[in-house]
């Protein structure tokens, strides 16, 4: 009945992330030769699985070389991976731990860190032991090291003159064993890695314990990049603000095109370009008018021309002559009453000389031109219909 019931309670308080370390492949600085072969003593037998026999004999335990200031020691996971923690356990030579164990001032203050390249420079220090005493130190240690690495880097070093007093002279690294938990895919996370990262997150990598992203893919935001980039922004982080687009519409979240077109006045596919000189409105497609008072020289949304009309034409698009009996700049001057149905020039205001009477005194030399026309034009119907 016991059994049964621990069976079942096991999975439930047991940490149950994976020791990524084990069985990959290790490499230490300094080895340590006998007769100049490594014979039982290697790198790799910190991520054997074994650590029963914490001798040197057992076979179980990385041994360095004596004499040395550096000790470097270090496992490579294989790919980038989350690590939660890792577990060391130091060499004790199957003899009480403590003040009395040679081994523990070998081990005061060791580092570790994790990094995507083989040096430690180019990772993030989990751990660096300034603390312990021989008395205070213990031959296993739990390091809290919640990172993304390839790496994971052992470190000690004796190179200083002013050692600490319980330091050894000589650096060491005489690991039996070095466990670094963590899941086996870089894109789960949880307790038992069983939960995947959001969808959304960079590099499809998140946080081992919360799931949260480190960084998302472009066009999203948040901690667990489920939201869309939105007010008006898109593109990586979120950080580039959208054109112009029609109504003011949110644009592609992702790469900033307006799906429905620009504002007026504005074109180009992320709306963020004025219209040419000359044109305006939706797309680009009007023309400003030829009559603008500036050639063609109009607001670029309204088509308004800048500084109104040229004379004779009708503010503010400029593209019809000045209405009936209206004339003169921006056609706000009346034409006289004395024009026939108040019909006259739009430009100069004059009288059109076709509905005139004959004779009127206001006659003036254009309108004298256009008269003779017509009197010319009546001699040559004349003719016409007298030679018919
Ligand atoms: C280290 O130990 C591993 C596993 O026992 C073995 O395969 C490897 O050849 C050893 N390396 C050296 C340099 O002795
Ligand atoms: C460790 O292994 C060595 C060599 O086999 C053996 O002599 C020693 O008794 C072992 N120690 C323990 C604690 O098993
Ligand atoms: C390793 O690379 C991953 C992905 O590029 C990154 O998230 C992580 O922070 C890096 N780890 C270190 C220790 O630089
Ligand atoms: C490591 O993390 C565990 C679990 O969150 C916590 O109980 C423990 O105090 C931490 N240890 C250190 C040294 O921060
Ligand atoms: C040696 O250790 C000391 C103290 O921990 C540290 O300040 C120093 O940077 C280390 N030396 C090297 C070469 O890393
Ligand atoms: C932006 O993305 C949308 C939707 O996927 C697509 O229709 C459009 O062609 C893209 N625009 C560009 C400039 O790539």
């Amino acid at each position: 009945m016991l059994n049964y019931l621990i069976i079942f309670a096991i999975p439930w308080i047991a940490y149950a992330y994976e020791n990524i370390a084990l069985l990959k492949s290790a490499w230490q600085l300094h080895p340590y030769m006998y007769k100049h072969k490594i014979i039982t003593t290697n790198a790799s037998n910190a991520v054997d699985g074994l650590k029963t026999n914490l001798s040197y004999f057992g076979g179980q335990c990385t041994i360095s070389a004596n004499y040395q200031y550096e000790a470097l020691w270090r496992v490579d996971l294989g790919a980038v991976l989350g690590i939660h923690h890792i577990n060391i356990y130091y060499k004790t030579d199957d003899v009480p731990w403590g003040p009395g164990n040679g081994f523990t001032t070998r081990f005061l203050g060791f580092s570790v860190f994790i990094s995507n390249t083989t040096d430690k420079e180019d990772g993030v220090l989990c751990f660096k032991d300034d603390k312990f005493t021989r008395y205070t130190i213990p031959a296993v240690i739990t390091l809290n090291c919640t990172h993304h690495g390839r790496y994971v880097i052992y470190y000690n070093n004796r190179t200083s003159t002013n050692l600490p007093p319980d330091y050894s002279a000589y650096a060491f690294n005489e690991l039996c064993e070095f466990e670094v938990y963590g899941c086996p895919s870089p894109s789960y996370y949880g307790e038992d890695c069983s939960q995947s990262c959001p969808d959304q997150c960079m590099d499809s990598r998140c946080h081992i314990e919360t799931g949260n992203c480190f960084g998302c893919k472009v066009g999203y935001q948040g901690p667990t990049c489920d939201q869309p980039c939105q007010k008006n922004t898109y593109g990586h982080g979120c950080s580039m603000i959208c054109g112009l687009c029609v109504n003011g519409e949110q644009c592609n979240h992702v790469n900033g095109t307006c799906h429905n077109g620009c504002e007026a006045g504005i074109y180009g596919s992320h709306c963020q370009m004025e219209c040419p000189q000359g044109f305006y409105g939706r797309n680009c497609s009007n023309k400003c008018s030829e009559k603008c008072f500036i050639y063609k020289d109009c607001n670029i949304k309204t088509g308004v021309c800048f500084g109104g009309c040229a004379v004779g034409w009708k503010p503010p698009l400029c593209n019809e002559a000045c209405a009936h009996s209206f004339y003169g700049p921006n056609c706000r001057l009346r034409c006289s009453n004395t024009c026939i149905n108040r019909t006259c020039d739009a430009e100069k205001g004059s009288c059109d000389m076709v509905q005139n009477e004959i004779g009127h005194k206001n006659s003036k030399t254009s309108d004298i031109i256009v008269e003779s026309r017509e009197i010319l034009f009546a001699v040559l119907t004349a003719l016409v219909v007298v030679f018919v």
